[in-house]
């Protein structure tokens, strides 16, 4: 960080700056002790020794019919400033005190590259302390907490963890919308001088409305061009929006979505916003995905802080449901061992009375019947296969049909006189309360302690609704904050076991639950042709080694719809592999098959979780991405320490990279485009390689007769390709049937 005071004279205002710089972003905001610090910039790198010159107030005239006073948008913006744009905090004190206004302003003492303010409001009586940080891969963590310094409750319907100015070149926002099985859809919206907003009030994450997105200027791709984005780390409601101003730029707020009377602030009481991350890069919507992946891997709490090579999962789920049989289990086991599977996690359906979706949520001890000396017999005989035992868990539901319901009918979240409304046959526990979370507490404990389970599989399957706690008030946001602190207690007690977060698929993924967990559980959807879209739009944010993708069956069981075993394998092999399926069921060429593609992946893990992701699009509905190292850097940096720099792109173009080429439809072109791919060095030529195992010849259609004497030779020991040319002009493909995918290798032969 550094100060820069300008020298001012004549009738310019002199103003003082706080600027603190990234790898290559900056922002700058201007500072008086008197009101909330202006945003003057967050763009790409300036020189160290930049300024804005003389303060905005000395730039700008009084436009007819507005204020005297020019208000333009702050770290904080509030009506009480006269501030015309949404104000970054609705309050009142029993209707009063609704403008507030920041007559002090206060640098409280940081680190580098991070500036906190504290505002005070002595009218209004309170005070906010913003606090931004910028780190060396160019993440912005934001983050504020507004503190009730009058004498009377003060309520809060709004208040941003971060208000981020966006130039007014930007035109088009990326978001995503979705449902179950859905999750991550797309979708591109162009700014106007409407406001774009979207929330979220299902008490979870949600399918449909993830909080982050991305905001694009004219003629960004994949990897050029000014991009911005932004993620609440927080797994329960949320608001954004992005509102044009007066002077063509836009304000982006985001914070938590708060229900009436949530938030109310005794005297000396404070709110504390989620983080907010956000990011700019002038290297398009992949450098932005950089950027995100080393802010998260940064955050995941591995077990003594490194993470391990991601072990392959057989996740019992499709195989079984809730027919739970010690012997099909064993069976399975030995099945699943026998083709690499490295991880065995026992699904939904193992605990007292769950023999279906209606009942005994709550009850977390094995069913006597299916488990009559416990989880153990099957523990030991997966762990006698070499494989570490997982489990799935939802802590945070009851189905009334459980003994814990039947007891305690008071711990769920309820409103008095309301029905109580459920959702997949359940209800939600009030986990705030701390003789509930005590109870969640033990039963887990118990079974941890039981068992040697190296893995949960946390799961919560249902939007809350009615979610009131003690008298009635809102405790969407209580919730949130108890989930967190329970896992932690899990974990403290557990330090070596992983934690999947889970949610009816994707519906709790996001940087404030992977601040306690490891890995999460992408979609419920394992059709390889849906999962592409899904996986494509979760990497945006989510670096591959958590992003749980898993070989289902065929036909899948979320679309009917049925995949070639390579194709599923090759969509579900960048991520953290599992396989869901029952193996046994598999002949012995599709099983030889299946352990192919397992020994590939364990190959390849290392180069694949910890470096860049490079997505792109060739036409003709074929998309891609490549996994890599920058040049110059040590290969698996990132899984040293998870505060190391990783693949850092400074560092150049990238030496080695893993591409997966993937078919979604069947051409329409004679010919396949080309893949022109930016990340490689012009200054040499590749060694390129095929990686996919050949599928059995009953399955390859019509695509064999099609290869071309180049895709025989990359099959057959590679092919020498120049750098500049493949980056140029592009990698010639080979013909593809629909729904299939072909891996490369490219090693730089400098
Ligand atoms: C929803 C999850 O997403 C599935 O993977 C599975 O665990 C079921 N719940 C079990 O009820």
């Amino acid at each position: 960080m550094s100060v820069a005071r300008d020298a001012g004279g004549g009738g310019i205002q002199p103003a003082e700056y706080v600027t603190l710089h990234g790898r290559a972003s900056s922002l700058v905001i201007e500072v008086s002790g008197a009101e909330a610090p202006l945003w003057r910039y967050w763009g790409p790198r300036l020189p160290d020794a930049s300024s804005p010159g003389p303060g905005l107030r000395s730039t700008r005239h009084v436009p007819p019919s507005s204020l005297e006073f020019d208000q333009p948008l702050t770290i904080f913006p509030t009506f009480g400033a006269g501030w015309f744009g949404r104000s970054a905090l609705h309050a009142h004190r029993d209707g009063q005190a609704f403008a507030q206004a920041f007559g002090q302003c206060d640098q409280l003492p940081g680190e580098p590259r991070r500036a906190t303010f504290r505002l005070l409001d002595d009218v209004a009586r309170l005070s906010v302390t913003v606090d931004i940080a910028l780190d060396d891969h160019d993440v912005l963590t934001m983050s504020t907490v507004l503190r009730n310094e009058g004498d009377a409750v003060l309520d809060v319907g709004w208040l941003a963890a971060g208000v981020l100015p966006l130039p007014g070149a930007c035109d088009t926002v990326h978001s995503f919308y979705g449902q179950w099985s859905a999750e991550f859809q797309p979708q591109a919206e162009p700014l106007t001088r409407s406001t774009w907003e979207r929330q979220n009030r299902r008490g979870r994450t949600s399918h449909d409305t993830f909080p982050g997105a991305s905001v694009t200027t004219p003629g960004a791709t994949f990897d050029t061009g000014l991009v911005y984005g932004a993620h609440l780390g927080w797994s329960g409601n949320h608001e954004q929006f992005i509102e044009w101003l007066h002077d063509g730029g836009y304000q982006w707020q985001f914070g938590e979505w708060l229900a009436p009377g949530e938030a109310r602030l005794a005297p000396g009481e404070t709110l504390a916003s989620p983080p907010l991350h956000a990011s700019c890069s002038v290297e398009g919507r992949n450098g932005l995905a950089r950027n995100f992946h080393a802010a998260l891997r940064r955050l995941l709490p591995w077990p003594g802080g490194t993470m391990r090579p991601r072990p392959v999962h057989l996740n019992t789920w499709e195989a079984v449901y809730f027919d739970h049989r010690l012997d099909d289990l064993t069976d399975l086991a030995d099945a699943a061992a026998a083709i690499g599977v490295e991880r065995f996690v026992l699904d939904d359906g193992w605990f007292h009375g769950r023999h279906h979706d209606r009942a005994a949520l709550g009850d977390w001890w094995p069913d006597e019947g299916k488990y009559p000396h416990g989880l153990a017999p099957l523990a030991d005989h997966v762990r006698a296969r070499g494989m570490e035992f997982g489990l799935w868990v939802e802590p945070e539901m009851v189905n009334p049909d459980s003994d814990l319901f039947r007891a305690h009918p008071d711990w769920t979240l309820q409103i008095a006189g309301r029905p109580l409304l459920t959702g997949r046959n359940q209800l939600v526990l009030d986990i705030s309360r701390p003789e509930v979370a005590q109870y969640l507490f033990d039963c887990l404990d118990a079974l941890l302690r039981a068992t040697s389970i190296a893995y949960l599989k946390w799961d919560m399957n249902r939007d809350l609704t009615t979610a009131g706690v003690g008298s009635g008030a809102a405790g969407y946001r209580k919730q949130v904050l108890a989930l967190y602190a329970l896992i932690d207690r899990v974990r403290a007690a557990h330090p070596a076991v992983e934690i999947e977060s889970c949610s009816s698929g994707g519906a709790r993924i996001d940087f404030g639950v992977l601040r306690h967990t490891h890995r999460v559980w992408t979609s419920d959807c394992n059709d390889a042709l849906s999962r592409v879209a899904i996986q494509r739009g979760a990497l945006q944010f989510i670096s591959p080694e958590v992003m749980g993708a898993h070989v289902g069956p065929a036909p899948a069981h979320t679309t009917g719809r049925s995949q070639p075993l390579a194709f599923r394998a090759a969509v579900a092999l960048p991520g953290h592999l599992g396989v869901e399926a029952d193996v046994r069921r598999l002949d012995e060429s599709e099983r030889a098959e299946l352990a192919a593609w397992i020994a590939l992946y364990k190959s390849l893990r290392d180069r694949l979780h910890g470096g860049r992701v490079w997505q792109g699009e060739a036409g003709d509905s074929i998309v891609w991405q490549a996994h890599g190292e920058a040049h110059g850097e040590a290969r698996g940096e990132a899984r040293v320490e998870p505060s190391a720099s990783v693949s850092d792109p400074a560092a150049g173009p990238a030496d080695e990279v893993l591409l997966f080429v993937y078919r979604l439809q069947p051409p329409t072109f004679r010919y396949p485009p080309a893949i022109r791919l930016p990340m490689l060095r012009r200054d040499c030529a590749y060694r390129v390689e095929r990686l996919d195992p050949l599928p059995p010849a009953a399955d390859t259609g019509i695509h064999r007769p099609n290869t071309t004497p180049l895709d025989d030779a990359l099959r057959d020991g590679g092919a020498t390709l120049d750098g500049a040319w493949l980056a140029a002009a592009g990698l010639p493909l080979p013909r593809m049937p629909a729904e299939s995918a072909i891996i490369l290798r490219l090693n730089a032969q400098p």
